[in-house]
């Protein structure tokens, strides 16, 4: 039996997986962001861990055999945040996340100083990565930045509190722009930009090497064995592709989660910065991939939600598929820029709006916009990554998005591509965690990193293609630097 831990920025999850890859069950426990100014994302590292017992704790209740049966855990997590630790381990200060945007002249102070960042890091500096926000705390919080002993990622700090032990994977490095993500080792000259060394970082792993055993601690808290391994895990990306089979060249997923990421396995490091997409190290030794990142996906769905005050996502859903084509035609244009966007605009500071309110715009007009909204988001995503070189002809959805084939079809038109959907793939990261804690005791990557069974597959429709061809060009005309 192995688990999955998935430390994500509205929940954390953890699921069971048996060796016939069986999701035997999950649990998961919400989290709240904090929003303290414009553009700043915040969460308290410990609130982590107290989720990560609860969401344990929920499993055991349930699922107390297979639990008792459990003999590794894998990681995965949010990624890009800065969890900083004094020299005795204590927190500093609440973690800034991956999606807040406050160090974006430090972004620029970093390429200027140091013009090879991005072939050596992979993308442009973004502002939601660790480094820059790193440089943005040693000018606004200097006392604090002099005590920083460790930066670690989330699911890192989480697995400090399994093993006792300071480590991180390749996948997650990657996206601090520390890592030279050629040679899969730190730069120096990358963290001398903002100060740090390599004694601040965590050592390397693959994701799917073992970090160790659980501490004493652990075991008591959690009420697991002493033999459990903890493998390194990786980031929620990387993890994702490994719950869904895309560990070759050429495979990849979408993700639909806070974030939405289009995800393309590389079998070499290719770096193509001005497209704004990252070129990251896989979780898995000696390959990489490529990725699209827009900030807000489905966390513009909980947005909506909330505005229309309609009682779930699924309530949203029901409203946008109510509209007919001409009522669809009709609704106004929403661009999804909650949290600014990277892939492909690179604009922290650029913010959402609906375009075309009229008289006859009502509740299901803006969630169909909202909708509609994302997948134009996407859209930018993938041409970005077709502009890499990339022939992108089928996805597989994962994450919470997954659960909705209204979505799916209206995806599948507006990328012009098959989107597949497959069984368990809204577990995303957590299954791909405990596949990588099923690797670290030795498993085959054939046996583990298999492709799970396909539910449904989703092919353009040609009406609705018609229909969204303008509408895309007015997505992409309102968009104003
Ligand atoms: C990837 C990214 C997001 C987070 C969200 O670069 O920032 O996908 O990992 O969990």
């Amino acid at each position: 039996m192995f688990l999955g831990l998935d430390i994500g920025t509205s929940e954390v999850k953890a699921l069971l997986l048996n060796d016939a890859h069986k999701i035997i069950g999950t649990a998961g426990v919400a989290l709240d962001v904090s929003r303290p100014q414009p553009g700043y994302s915040e969460q308290q590292p410990i609130d982590w861990w107290l989720a990560a017992q609860a969401a344990l704790s929920q499993l055991r209740d349930s699922y107390r055999q297979a639990y008792d049966q459990v003999r590794a855990i894998g990681l995965s997590g949010q990624m890009h945040g800065a969890v900083l630790l004094d020299a005795s381990g204590r927190v500093l200060r609440p973690a800034m996340l991956w999606n807040d945007t406050r160090a974006s002249v430090e972004c620029i102070e970093m390429m200027t100083e140091m013009p090879s960042l991005a072939r050596v890091a992979g993308s442009l500096a973004m502002p939601g990565f660790t480094a820059p926000k790193l440089r943005w705390l040693a000018q606004q919080e200097p006392e604090l930045f002099s005590r920083i002993a460790k930066v670690m990622c989330p699911k890192d700090f989480v697995a400090l509190q399994l093993t006792g032990d300071c480590a991180t994977d390749m996948s997650d490095a990657s996206g601090t722009m520390w890592l030279d993500v050629a040679k899969r080792d730190w730069s120096d000259a990358a963290l001398a930009l903002t100060g740090l060394s390599s004694q601040h970082m965590p050592r390397l792993l693959e994701g799917s090497q073992s970090r160790g055993h659980l501490s004493a601690v652990a075991v008591d808290l959690l009420a697991l064995p002493a033999s459990v391994l903890v493998a390194a895990g990786a980031g929620d990306n990387a993890a994702s592709a490994v719950g869904i089979g895309a560990v070759q060249p050429g495979q990849g997923f979408l993700s639909l989660g806070t974030s939405g990421v289009l995800f393309v396995v590389t079998p070499s490091y290719r770096p193509n910065p001005d497209s704004a997409t990252h070129a990251f190290c896989h979780a898995l030794s000696g390959r990489w991939h490529q990725m699209s990142v827009m900030l807000s996906a489905a966390s513009c769905l909980q947005w909506a939600t909330r505005l229309l005050g309609a009682a779930s996502v699924g309530q949203l859903e029901a409203l946008a598929a109510s509209l007919g084509e001409n009522q669809r035609a009709a609704a106004p244009i929403f661009l999804p820029y909650l949290s600014g966007e990277r892939t492909p605009h690179n604009n922290a500071t650029v913010r959402g709006s609906f375009h075309g309110l009229s008289h006859d715009t009502g509740p299901a007009e803006l969630a169909y916009a909202v909708f509609e909204g994302v997948s134009f988001g996407l859209c930018d995503g993938l041409a970005a990554l077709q502009s890499a070189g990339n022939e992108i002809k089928r996805l597989s959805l994962v994450g919470g998005g997954a659960r909705s084939a209204f979505w799916a079809q209206h995806l599948a038109s507006s990328m012009s591509i098959s989107i597949v959907t497959h069984g368990g793939a809204e577990a995303g990261g957590a299954l791909g965690a405990a596949r990588l804690g099923w690797l670290a005791l030795g498993a085959s990557e054939q046996d583990v990193c298999i492709t799970p069974s396909v539910t449904q597959v989703f092919t353009p429709d040609a009406s609705e293609q018609a229909l969204l061809a303008p509408r895309f060009q007015r997505f992409k005309a309102l968009y104003h630097p």
